[in-house]
């Protein structure tokens, strides 16, 4: 007899059963806990309930890339720009608004870029 085990990697990652307040956009939760701006609020996450490439044989290979790419995407960005949302969206909610069929259907989110007139050294 086979027996599969599945779950939702999706529910897990959005469950308090693992993270406190699982919906707020929180990246400090993922710093190491001796890190200065670690809040002891999320001490008690269970980080590998989110498993954003999933896991086992057909996991995603691409994983390590894409995390090393992500954050030198986002380290030059705020090196170059400052950030600002565009006022008249906060009613935007990831819950209502962002939807998932396979894609993502999702609305437009307009930021504001302004250059950060940092020195130039590279
Ligand atoms: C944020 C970026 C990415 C996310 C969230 C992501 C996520 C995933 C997920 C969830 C799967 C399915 C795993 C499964 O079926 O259990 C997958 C498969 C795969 N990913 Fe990614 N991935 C990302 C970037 C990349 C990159 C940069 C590469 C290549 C350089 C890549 C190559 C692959 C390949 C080849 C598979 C198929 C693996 C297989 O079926 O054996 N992915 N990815």
């Amino acid at each position: 007899m086979v027996v599969t085990c599945q779950i939702s990697y999706f529910a897990a990652a959005r469950s308090p059963k693992y993270f406190t307040d699982p919906l707020k956009f929180c990246p400090e939760r993922w710093l190491p806990s001796d890190h200065p701006q670690f809040d002891l609020k999320y001490a008690s996450d269970e980080l590998k309930a989110a498993k954003p490439f999933s896991q086992g044989l057909r996991g995603c290979p691409g994983g390590a890339i894409a995390v090393s790419l992500i954050r030198l995407f986002i380290a030059r960005v705020l090196w170059e720009f400052e950030l600002e949302a565009v006022q008249g969206q906060e009613d935007l909610s990831f819950e209502k608004d962002f939807k998932f069929y396979a894609y993502w259907d999702r609305p437009s989110f307009w930021v504001r870029f302004k250059p950060a007139h940092r020195m130039r050294d590279y």
